[in-house]
């Protein structure tokens, strides 16, 4: 290839593996079948609504975003779908008429006075009908006399502070419920959104089907780089595919960096095959780009005035044996930290360690579940960049780093 072409490639390759975008169309998407069923099986019960959890950056969004197709290959025709965004400063109020504003109606307008022909039609948006302060009463009322069949996706609802929102939320899906109306709700959030939902309203659980996102299996994670390298005529060594989805621990956007620069290395040295010197250079460059913040935030962790093993006790922690929410005991580190170390370490020669990273000085990186005295990452986007500016530091290689994932 020429430099012309390689540049087009490139290009190509970034319009694909895209870390930092949810996935648009379906023809990228990778896995996550049996949340699709959950999802349908609920869409297809009356009365039934969904919401949809995880940590950040699992891909709820991006499942969001494919949902339509995927209603329409499963045969459910005209059913409209209309995402919405909630924002920090949101109540019910804007939140609804933000939904509202995505359906229009077709309204005959009635003719003044003797006029020949057929009636006027005019397309108005749903918002135009309610007043300033929608009640959910008003929702109900609106999708049963307007809509035939919806399916209303409402994204971030973490990000709603406001409690009587929250509360409003549920009051809606109850009453969309209790009238059987041809409307579902799916909500996405993570994980506290649903307690925090359902302690608004207990009796809304039998009709909200909660559906958790957890990280990606390892196939899923291959399914992406598979999916997007048939776009573009490439593939991959086993090893180095093998090697990537290590790294991401589950979470798609690290499989997306790490395929984006393994490709565009390959491409730059005239391969249509990414070998492993390919991923080298990819894991230095995913650490070089990386958010300024999390860099910020690692160092915070890392350095201090104590050094001491701080960078391997932390690279131990991502690498603990962690359940579907992140969560590690102290005694799960042990494993990985022989690895990394070489030697046996009992939890005491690291407790220290795991207190501080708890703590304001060194960043609050871990964060402990005082009832369980657990530990997991409160950014889970930290924990892979952990692992990966580990195998960039020289802290691990990857035969350790194939023992201690096997
Ligand atoms: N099923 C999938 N197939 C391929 N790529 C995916 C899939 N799910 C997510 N991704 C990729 O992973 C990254 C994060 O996805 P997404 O933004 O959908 O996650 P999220 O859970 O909505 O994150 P947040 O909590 O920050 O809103 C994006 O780069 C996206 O392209
Ligand atoms: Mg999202």
């Amino acid at each position: 290839m020429n430099e012309q072409e390689k540049a087009i490639l490139s290009s190509r390759v970034a319009g694909i593996f895209t870390p930092s975008a949810p996935i648009d169309h379906a023809a990228l998407f990778a896995g996550r079948a049996a949340q699709i069923r959950a999802i349908l099986n609920a869409i297809s019960q009356r009365g039934q609504h969904v919401i949809i959890f995880g940590e950040r950056g699992v891909g709820k969004t991006s499942l969001a975003n494919i949902l339509s197709d995927k209603l329409q290959q499963a045969g459910y025709q005209g059913v409209i779908t209309n995402t919405v965004n909630c924002d920090g400063d949101d109540n019910f109020n804007s939140l609804w008429l933000k939904i509202l504003r995505e359906f229009s109606v077709a309204r005959r307008l009635r003719p003044v006075g003797f006029v020949q022909g057929a009636p006027a039609i005019e397309v108005a948006t749903l918002n135009q009908f309610v007043s300033s302060n929608v009640t959910p009463d008003d929702v109900r009322f609106m999708m049963e006399r307007f809509v035939s069949r919806a399916v209303i996706i409402i994204d971030e609802l973490d990000r709603i502070t406001d409690r009587k929102t929250t509360r409003l939320i549920a009051d809606t899906i109850k009453t969309l419920s209790d009238h059987s109306v041809n409307t579902t709700l799916v909500l996405l959030g993570v994980a506290d959104s649903v307690d925090e939902l359902i302690a608004e309203h207990s009796s809304i659980e039998r009709s909200l089907v909660q559906i958790q996102m957890p990280r990606m299996s390892q196939a899923e994670l291959f399914e992406i780089v598979d999916k997007g390298l048939a776009q573009v005529q490439m593939t991959i060594v086993e090893e180095a595919r093998r090697h990537i989805a290590h790294l991401s621990q589950g979470l798609p956007h690290y499989m997306h960096l790490l395929a984006l620069y393994a490709a565009q290395e390959a491409v730059q040295q005239d391969r249509s095959e990414i070998t492993m010197a390919d991923v080298q250079v990819a894991i230095h460059e995913a650490v070089r780009r990386t958010q300024h913040s999390i860099l910020t935030a690692y160092h915070q962790a890392i350095n201090g005035t104590w050094r001491t093993m701080y960078d391997e006790v932390l690279l131990a922690c991502a690498l603990a044996k962690a359940d579907d929410l992140g969560y590690f005991a102290a005694a799960d580190v042990r494993a990985p930290m022989k690895i990394i170390m070489g030697q046996e370490h009992t939890v005491k020669a690291f407790t220290r360690h795991l207190n501080d990273f708890c703590a304001a000085r060194r960043g609050f990186v871990l964060q402990r579940n005082e009832a369980t005295h657990r530990f997991r990452f409160k950014n889970p986007l930290m924990q892979p960049f952990v692992v990966i500016y580990g195998v960039a530091k020289g802290l691990i290689d990857e035969s350790k780093l194939n023992e201690i994932l096997k």
